[in-house]
């Protein structure tokens, strides 16, 4: 069969992370997805930097909307970052030529999702982006497709593997709040600008696309109660300690009589829970449904190759469709049908 022909916009952690994989296992991925992907074109910041993988054999474009409206590829792999240009231009570019978009990216998703769904669904393009919450664990493709059907009453959980991360270490290592920062920097898990991760903004990003899954609402990052983790010192962790509990940043959101509630904030969560066991940059996502019931998923929630994992998924996922075929909707139903967002009381 012919090869999927992808372009990658991004080599930063999880671009490169994701390059290597799919060099090195361009032969299982054949086998599996029943044909080659092949990166044929690639776009970053700097050109010349040695990422650990040989892309010479790829197009190199300097801007990553030329590459979006020129390359010739079936899939474009934003992992830029940002909320507006150039990744907002380069998604809408490929999609509005038929071109199938993987990306990470939950903050150009939270701020323009309905829009790029709606767009894609015009195209006949899909729009993949289980990466962009949680990292690794397949909450999207939980909430999209496993679960229809389902009605959904609340989901919460720890969405940043950064902030996890740094209260984790705090407690266990007594370490300042800036030396687990930094540390969460090197390894490769926090924002380009690492204020999101600690001001609760990555958290809201990745809570109102939940959101709009769950409860088949129209996407609203704004209506979310936003408080990081910034103030909470290690004394505030030792004195919950003594209560019996642990400080985490939850994102919550839930179905009341009036409407939805979303919040993100530092929440006392008792030490006896799972939750509360969840450790350094693993992320957990429960979802309570009426015909399921929780469950609860666990897992890498940060970093290059979690994040890569779940956008080889995604690229796999497109490898092994046929055109034409019966698709899921973007947002798990046609962007048409999102109800308004009732802001609960
Ligand atoms: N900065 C994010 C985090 C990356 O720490 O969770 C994954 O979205």
């Amino acid at each position: 069969a012919d090869a999927l022909k992808i372009g990658i916009a991004g080599l930063g952690t999880v671009g490169a992370s994701l390059a290597k994989i799919l060099v090195e296992r361009r032969d299982m991925l054949t086998t599996t997805c029943g044909r080659p992907i092949d990166i044929v074109a690639v776009t970053a910041r700097t050109r010349g930097r040695d990422r650990g993988v040989d892309l010479s054999g790829a197009e190199w474009f300097d801007e990553p909307v030329a590459l979006a409206r020129e390359a010739k590829i079936d899939v474009f792999v934003e992992l830029m970052g940002g909320a507006g240009d150039p990744a907002l231009a380069a998604v809408k570019a490929a999609l509005s030529r038929g071109v199938h978009v993987v990306t990470a990216n939950k903050a150009l998703l939270a701020a323009h999702g309905v829009e790029l769904a709606a767009l894609a669904e015009k195209h006949g393009a899909l729009l993949n982006y289980e990466a962009a919450v949680a990292g690794g664990i397949p909450v999207i493709k939980a909430l999209r497709e496993s679960l229809t059907g389902n009605t959904i009453s609340r989901v919460y959980g720890i969405m940043n593997g950064t902030c996890n991360y740094i209260l984790t270490k705090m407690e266990k290592e007594g370490l300042s709040f800036e030396a687990c920062l930094k540390e969460a920097q090197r390894l490769g898990y926090a924002e380009a600008d690492p204020a999101f991760d600690i001001e609760g903004n990555d958290t809201a990003h990745k809570l109102s696309i939940l959101t709009t899954l769950a409860f088949g609402t129209r996407i609203s990052a704004d209506d979310i109660y936003l408080e990081g983790i910034t103030n909470i010192s290690i004394d505030d962790i030792r004195a919950a300690a003594d209560l019996g509990y642990r400080i985490k940043l939850l994102g919550v959101a839930q179905k009341t009589d009036t409407g939805v509630e979303q919040r993100v904030h530092p929440t006392m969560v008792p030490l006896d829970s799972v939750i509360a066991q969840v450790d350094g940059v693993t992320n957990a996502v429960a979802i309570e449904s009426d015909i399921l019931g929780e469950l609860l998923m666990v897992g890498p929630g940060a970093g290059g190759n979690a994040t890569a994992s779940a956008v080889l998924g995604d690229i796999a996922d497109i490898a092994k469709s046929r055109p034409g075929a019966q698709t899921v909707p973007v947002l798990g139903r046609p962007a048409a049908a999102l109800a308004p967002y009732e802001r609960a009381q």
